[in-house]
């Protein structure tokens, strides 16, 4: 990262740092910095950090002529993406609170003020916000666009019941989050990010009518749209860690099963019964264990992916083999029984499996695939 306007320490801290994360934007600055100019004029005392990911479109010529000396350039040359843009941001920030917003002028500067005002009041976040009374997005959003954003939007509905959760235009305490580590920026949702793990009790949203932009073009391409998907991936691990680890367990544990019947019908089909019935059940039991290992190992373990495999695998097939065992071991017992009907049977089976999963799934979390000190986030 280069500075390219050295900080005038000189300053007065001001209350509000703006952080504008920018990718080719330097048509949009101009306008963006007259309405902060007049934000500032009406009282509040607010510098702007712009974060720019080395646009190379004019961004610093723009900047350097119209030399405001409470605007400050920072170039990263290395990193890209808004969300990791933003967290530079705030790391750099020197006012008491944080005002992150969009550059193309989507955001109206002219509320920053009703910012302030919640945050001084109880709010510990605000939202500048589409979907609350007041507020309003100007026409011209396809439809494709609007679906979108509203997928989006209940996805994150299990985090958060903030209206407009999707919005990037921001307020917060600069010191909401004292452990950046704990964050993720991956892709565009770094306000949704900020709310979760910032464990936000009181978000505010003020109403706001979202402009579309004059000048440039939206970076919000499909790669960033993906992204979104492994980020609520992300934060249904962070806040609710079991949850998210069993509920892949008990599927895995149920499409094994379908692999398992599928080995015993290749099997029968391919070899034409001449491996013998039991060597036909052993092989794919011992596939299915395989199957299941892999994508629990992927899906509901993903924290102890790092650590030694092998030792994973051969916990694996131990703890899998108690029920398989046991099951065995029930099933010749009741073979000989005449008084089992069939249905007990399944209904027998059908307990077993639920229980199995659950005592599989205790055991290998708390012996197989432990949490390490460095796993924690994601
Ligand atoms: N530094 C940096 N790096 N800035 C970026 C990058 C990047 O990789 N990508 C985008 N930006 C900046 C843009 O220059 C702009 O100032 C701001 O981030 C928003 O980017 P847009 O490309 O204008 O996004 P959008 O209009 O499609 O999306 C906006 O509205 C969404 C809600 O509909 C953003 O505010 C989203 O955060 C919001 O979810
Ligand atoms: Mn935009």
């Amino acid at each position: 990262m280069e500075q390219c306007e050295p900080m005038n320490t000189r300053q007065p801290a001001p209350d509000v740092t703006v952080i504008v994360p920018t990718y080719q934007e330097a048509e949009s600055l101009p306008g963006l910095l007259d309405r902060l100019e007049a934000v500032r004029a009406g009282g509040v005392a607010l510098n702007v950090l712009i974060v720019d990911d080395d646009s190379q479109d004019g961004t610093e010529a723009v900047i350097a002529e119209m030399d405001r000396d409470w605007v400050r350039l920072l170039t990263r040359r290395e990193d890209r993406g808004l969300s990791s843009a933003v967290l530079c941001g705030i790391q750099e920030a020197t006012g008491e609170w944080c005002v992150v917003m969009d550059a193309d002028l989507s955001h109206p500067p002219e509320v920053i003020p009703d910012f302030l005002a919640a945050l001084r009041g109880d709010a510990d976040f605000v939202v500048g916000s589409r979907y609350v009374p007041g507020g309003s997005t100007e026409d011209g959003w396809g439809v494709l666009r609007w679906i979108n954003s509203k997928v989006a939007t209940v996805m994150a509905r299990p985090f958060t019941t903030v209206r407009d959760p999707m919005s990037g235009f921001l307020g917060f305490s600069r010191t909401l989050i004292d452990d950046s580590d704990v964050l993720d920026p991956v892709g565009y949702k770094i306000g949704l990010e900020l709310i979760v793990k910032g464990e936000c009790r009181h978000v505010e949203e003020v109403p706001i009518h979202f402009s579309t932009r004059r000048h440039g073009q939206s970076k919000l391409s499909l790669r960033v749209q993906l992204q979104y998907l492994n980020h609520i991936v992300r934060l249904a691990r962070w806040k609710y860690p079991r949850l998210s680890s069993f509920l892949p367990f008990a599927m895995v544990g149920v499409s094994g099963i379908g692999i398992y019947v599928l080995l015993l019908w290749i099997l029968e089909l391919v070899s034409g019964g001449t491996l013998g019935q039991d060597l036909q059940i052993i092989i794919a039991i011992v596939g299915a264990m395989f199957w299941n290992f892999t994508f629990d190992r992927w899906l509901a373990f993903w924290y102890a992916r790092k650590q030694p495999f092998l030792p994973q695998l051969l916990g694996f097939l131990a703890v899998c083999s108690i029920p398989v065992i046991v099951n065995f071991l029930i099933t010749r017992w009741l073979v000989g029984d005449d008084y089992v009907s069939p249905a007990a049977g399944a209904i027998g089976a059908f307990a077993g499996s639920v229980v199995g999963v659950v005592f599989n799934w205790l055991v290998m979390r708390s012996f197989i695939f432990r949490r390490s000190e460095s796993s924690s986030g994601n």
